[in-house]
Formats: structure tokens, C-alpha cells, sequence
């Protein structure tokens, strides 16, 4: 029974341990919420405006969950505040803005031939999701000096179903995000940030014996 059998057994501790750790931070991040509807014991606290709020009202949806979720024949119906500056079809021509057949992960100002704003012209940017949801929120605010002469649209989850919609006028469209991966994502990060612990762990426990 050298010093290396110990380090075995450290080491399978610890092992076991990083495991429990995976186990319960994976299951954590696939499963979000594991709270009972009820307590199982009951705490008594005088209610107040804050505590009385509705769940959703503390933690909005993000921008992801609501494009995994979206409803495409919705953000047709939102998409009618555009038609008149704009057509969608492929070839479509221009109107007051620039036909938008394929906007969705394109660069800014991609159509040549349309008489962009400098704002726009210059901006060099993606028409990622994020982009085109901070954009459509508030056009002046996310592009300052923009020609669209659009106020904004207020709500989240109308913003998501357009955009969702946009995606579909296009030969290739971007996938939307899905909530599923994210989670898997995670959790394969966790996994290997782990072993790359237990590694390490492994690696200053095997310190030579005698
Ligand atoms: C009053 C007319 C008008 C309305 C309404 C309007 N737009 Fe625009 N849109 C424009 C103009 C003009 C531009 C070019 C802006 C610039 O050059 O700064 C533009 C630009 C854009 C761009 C950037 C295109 C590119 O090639 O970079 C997108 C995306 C866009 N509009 C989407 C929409 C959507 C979606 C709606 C409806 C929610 C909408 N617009 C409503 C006039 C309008």
C-alpha cells in the first residue's frame, strides 16, 4: 500500500465527486425549472407590490425562446405595417425601402442599386436576429440618421413572429435557434470544463511515492 494506492483512492473520490457535480449542473440546465408549484412548508410574509408581480414579468422571454416559439402566420399579420414601403417576394421591386427577399443574415444595405442613407449604407453590419429585433424596436435608436420612417414595434413577441416570418423569404433560410440546443450546449460545455478539471486533479495527485 504505497502512496499511489491512496492516490487512486483520492483520486476516484474526487472523480466521483466532479461526477455528482456534472450530473446535478446538467440536469440543473435541462431542466429549468424544478420548483413545486407549493412549498412544502408554508412562510407567512406580508405581500407587497414587488412580490405580488407575475412570473413572466421577472423574467422575460429572450429573444431566442420567443424565435423557438415564434408563429410565422403571426408575424405575416405584423409584417402588413411594412407593405407599404416594402415588398418581400423574390425580385420584388423597390417601394420607399429596398425590396427585402433574403434580409435575414444578409448585410446591411444589400441591395445595390437602392439609395440607402449614409447611416445605413456605412453601418457594415449583419442582419442577424439581434439586429433586426433591436432595429425594429426602435429604428432612430439602433441606426441613428436611418431614412425608415417607421416608428418601432413595441412588442417582443410581435418583433420574434416577424422576424420568423422574414426568414422564410429566402431560397436558404437561417435556421431559428432552438431552446433544446441551447441546453445541450451548455451542457457539453459543463462536461468538458469538468473533465478538464479532473484532468488536472489527476495529473497533482500522482505525485511519485517513496
Ligand atoms: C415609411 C416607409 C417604411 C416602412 C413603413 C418600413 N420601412 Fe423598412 N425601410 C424603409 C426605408 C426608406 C429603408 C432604407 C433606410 C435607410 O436607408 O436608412 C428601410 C430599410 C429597411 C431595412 C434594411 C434593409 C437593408 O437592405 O439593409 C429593413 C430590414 C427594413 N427596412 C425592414 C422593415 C420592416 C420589417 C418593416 C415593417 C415592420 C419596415 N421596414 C417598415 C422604409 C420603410
Amino acid at each position: 500500500m504505497g502512496g499511489l494506492f491512496w492516490n487512486k483512492i483520492f483520486a476516484a473520490i474526487l472523480v466521483t465527486g466532479l461526477a455528482i457535480f456534472v450530473i446535478k449542473e446538467v440536469s440543473h440546465s435541462l431542466i429549468h425549472s424544478t420548483q413545486p408549484e407549493k412549498p412544502g412548508y408554508a412562510i407567512e410574509v406580508a405581500k407587497t407590490q414587488e412580490n405580488t408581480a407575475p412570473a413572466e414579468e421577472v423574467k422575460q422571454a429572450s429573444l431566442e425562446e420567443l424565435l423557438a416559439n415564434a408563429n410565422v402566420e403571426a408575424g405575416a399579420r405584423v409584417a402588413k405595417k411594412c407593405v407599404a414601403c416594402h415588398t418581400f417576394e423574390k425580385d420584388g421591386g423597390r417601394r420607399l425601402g429596398p425590396n427585402l427577399w433574403d434580409i435575414v443574415g444578409n448585410k446591411t444595405a444589400h441591395v445595390e442599386s437602392f439609395g440607402y442613407s449614409a447611416a445605413l449604407k456605412n453601418a457594415g453590419l449583419t442582419w442577424s436576429f439581434e439586429n433586426l429585433d433591436a432595429f425594429f424596436t426602435k429604428p432612430q435608436e439602433f441606426m441613428p440618421g436611418t431614412i425608415m420612417g417607421f416608428a418601432g414595434i413595441k412588442k417582443p413577441k410581435d418583433r420574434a413572429n416577424l422576424i420568423a416570418w422574414l426568414r422564410t423569404h429566402s431560397d436558404n433560410p437561417v435556421a431559428l435557434p432552438t431552446i433544446a440546443d441551447n441546453a445541450a450546449e451548455e451542457a457539453a460545455q459543463i462536461i468538458e470544463k469538468t473533465s478538464e478539471a479532473v484532468a488536472d486533479a489527476i495529473d497533482s495527485a500522482e505525485v511519485p511515492s517513496q
